[in-house]
């Protein structure tokens, strides 16, 4: 917050009455604390990428876990924004956090989540709704082409409920999801 000086006033009481008076700062009335302007980010990482590093290094690549929340981290920080980074193995403790997302967002403290929610994306009736329960934005983000793999990872409960999906990019995709979040917010006003 801005130093406040003393601040000096002149009111007219009547004819030829001049009341002046002297507002000390700490009497002044507080002034609302300026408007949020640092947007917050909540990057969160689903079951499994706590391996990132040593798990099939072949699609997933080398970087760690702390890798990727180190990327969001800079990113974030470039883009005049913030993240917090969590991960979890817990599908319940995951829709318990999307759904904290949601109050967060509503109350105009966050933007919204850049979220691999990894195998779950392919099994989580549970997670596609918390997100659209809780009405936070999601950009769903994947590592690896989820569709030049397997089968069964070509389909997303995760999707439909999503703002935006990034998908097979590395770990540069967290960045991408970030900064298209960021953008989605910012447009959003
Ligand atoms: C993943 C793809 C999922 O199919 C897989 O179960 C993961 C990681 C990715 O980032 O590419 O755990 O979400």
């Amino acid at each position: 917050m801005v130093a406040q000086r003393a601040r000096v006033s002149a009111e007219w009481l009547g004819e030829g009455v001049l009341r002046r008076s002297v507002l000390l700062p700490d009497r002044m009335p507080k002034s609302p604390d300026p408007p949020m302007t640092t947007l917050k980010i909540l990057v969160l990482n689903g079951p499994n990428l706590n391996l990132l590093g040593t798990r099939e290094p072949a699609v997933y690549g080398h970087a760690t876990l702390a890798d990727v929340e180190a990327l969001c981290t800079a990113a974030a920080a470039e883009r005049g924004a913030e993240v917090e980074c969590r991960q979890s193995n817990h599908e319940g403790v995951l829709i318990d956090w999307v759904q904290a997302a949601g109050v967060q967002h509503r109350a105009g403290q966050l933007a919204g989540i850049v979220f691999n929610p990894g195998a779950y994306s392919h099994t989580s009736v549970a997670l596609h709704d918390a997100i659209k329960g809780s009405g936070v934005p999601v950009i769903e983000t994947h590592i690896s082409n989820v569709h030049a793999r397997e089968p069964f990872r070509h389909h997303s409960y995760i999707s439909p409920a999503a703002a935006g999906i990034v998908v097979g990019f590395g770990i540069d995709g967290y960045v991408l999801a970030i900064d298209g979040l960021l953008r989605k917010a910012r447009a959003a006003g």
